[in-house]
């Protein structure tokens, strides 16, 4: 299962990707995740994409590329994965065509307001990158993780001006990625205003239905959370 998560900022990408890679044990690479913690080791790469990110602005292609082209490579990808965040250009695209093939493209998508009220009341664990929501998926006791108890912490790119600026910027280099995945056949347009507890076991269906989900659950008691 080799599939791209595409979608604007709080379509639910992560919250997707990590039910996915804890049931079928596929990794999910977030290309966001691997920027914030560079940043996070303040590592050469860190310091050059540092200001994109804070500012909500893409990084440039070439950078993001060489990242994907390189986690790629590593043998826990041979079986599958979960692109989060990538390709968010056509050169992006394009270039992934050229490393790997792909099953299927799912665009995920809710309207900005949406979005802006769902971020801005997101929360995440710093050690097993669980998403929580304020409003839609507290955690049990206070700020802190259910699974580990690590205190959470919120994205500095997660604030309501931030948030509408990432979202314009996002369908700004789209519509060429997704004719792209379109001609290809492989697109799945999604509409995840639902709940997660109804969106994520129907596009479960979908993947199954459409052969993309072939791999036996590792742990098919997962919940969604
Ligand atoms: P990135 O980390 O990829 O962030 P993003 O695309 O802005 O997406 P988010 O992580 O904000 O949202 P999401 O869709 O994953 O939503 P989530 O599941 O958390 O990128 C950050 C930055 O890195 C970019 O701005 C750019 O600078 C740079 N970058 C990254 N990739 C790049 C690339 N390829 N090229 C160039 N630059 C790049 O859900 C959001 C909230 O909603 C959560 O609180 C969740 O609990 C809740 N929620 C989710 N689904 C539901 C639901 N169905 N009902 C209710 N609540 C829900």
């Amino acid at each position: 299962m080799r599939i791209v998560l595409l979608g604007p900022p709080g379509a639910g990408k992560g919250t997707y990707a990590s039910y996915f890679k804890k049931k079928y044990c596929i990794p999910h690479i977030s290309t966001g995740d691997i920027f914030r913690a560079e940043i996070a080791k303040n590592t050469e790469l860190g310091r050059r994409i540092k200001e994109y990110i804070e500012k909500g602005l893409l990084v440039p292609d070439e950078i993001v590329i060489e990242v994907v082209k390189q986690r790629l490579s590593q043998p826990d990808c041979e079986k599958g994965f979960i692109l989060d965040g990538f390709p968010r250009t056509i050169a992006q695209a394009k270039a992934l065509d050229k490393i790997t093939k792909i099953d299927a493209a799912i665009h995920l998508y809710v309207p900005m307001e949406v979005a802006v009220d769902r971020l801005s009341n997101r929360y995440i664990c710093p050690k097993c990158g669980r998403i929580y929501n304020l409003k839609f998926m507290p955690p049990k006791n206070d700020l802190v993780c259910d699974d580990d108890g690590t205190p959470l912490i919120r994205r500095k790119d997660d604030e309501p001006e931030v948030i509408r600026k990432r979202y314009e910027i996002y369908y700004q280099t789209f519509q060429p990625i997704i004719d792209f995945y379109k001609e290809k056949d492989i697109l799945i347009e999604f509409d995840n205003t639902v709940g997660s507890e109804v969106g994520i076991p129907m596009l479960e269906k979908i993947l199954i239905e459409k052969n993309i989900l072939k791999i036996e659950p590792c742990n098919p008691s997962v919940s969604i959370q």
